[in-house]
């Protein structure tokens, strides 16, 4: 079963591991942007994020959810209106997906956790959502068409990934016509 949820106590570890040992989500989440960190950093960064999140009430708008997979804690998905190289003067909302567990992946969980986070953004009012990836995430962009996504805007070679050009994609989901 893939359920969304807010953080809780032991999913501070997880993030630990997955931003300093288990890291080969990076290689697919914006990989153009890495830093340095320490696990004692990290820990302290997400002990603090969790002060903050851990008693919102129930009807306080979600920026961020976990998911769980058969009860296993294996990523998280997130909106974001700051959409970089493009102006967002409407502010809509983007959304964002790691399953920081590679085995995880292709059974299509992605494709329902954000299903999922789409819906609880449409009750909460948005009329459309972006989502942001670059032209060398297939898994991303399959996802995305898939969710009904269509093409917005193309920022030709801007992303250089392992040596490579590719372009930064910017998607969106029109959801005033969906039931
Ligand atoms: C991108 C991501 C969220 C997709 O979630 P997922 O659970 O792996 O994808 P799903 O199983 O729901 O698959 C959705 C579609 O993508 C396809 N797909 C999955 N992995 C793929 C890959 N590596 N290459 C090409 N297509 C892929 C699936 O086949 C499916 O299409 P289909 O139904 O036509 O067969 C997930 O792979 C992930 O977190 N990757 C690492 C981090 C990342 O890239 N985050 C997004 C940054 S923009």
């Amino acid at each position: 079963m893939i359920k969304l949820r807010d953080m809780i106590g032991s999913d501070i570890e997880d993030y630990v591991r997955w931003f300093t040992v288990e890291t080969e989500w990076m290689d697919w989440d914006a990989p153009w942007e890495t830093e340095a960190t320490t696990a004692e950093a990290e820990r302290a960064g997400w002990t603090e994020y969790y002060e903050q999140v851990k008693e919102l009430p129930q009807d306080a708008p979600r920026w961020k959810y976990e998911i769980e997979l058969d009860g296993r804690h294996v990523g998280w998905v997130s909106r974001y209106y700051d959409l970089g190289y493009l102006e967002n003067a409407e502010k809509i909302p983007a959304v964002g997906i790691d399953l920081a567990e590679p085995s995880a992946r292709g059974r299509g969980v992605g494709t329902e956790a954000l299903r999922q986070f789409i819906g609880y953004l449409k009750a909460n009012g948005a009329r459309c959502v972006y989502t942001q990836t670059w032209s060398g995430n297939a898994a991303m962009l399959r996802t995305a068409q898939k969710l009904g996504f269509v093409p917005y805007v193309r920022r030709k070679d801007l992303r250089t990934v392992r040596g490579k050009e590719y372009d930064a994609l910017t998607l969106k989901l029109d959801l005033s016509s969906e039931e």
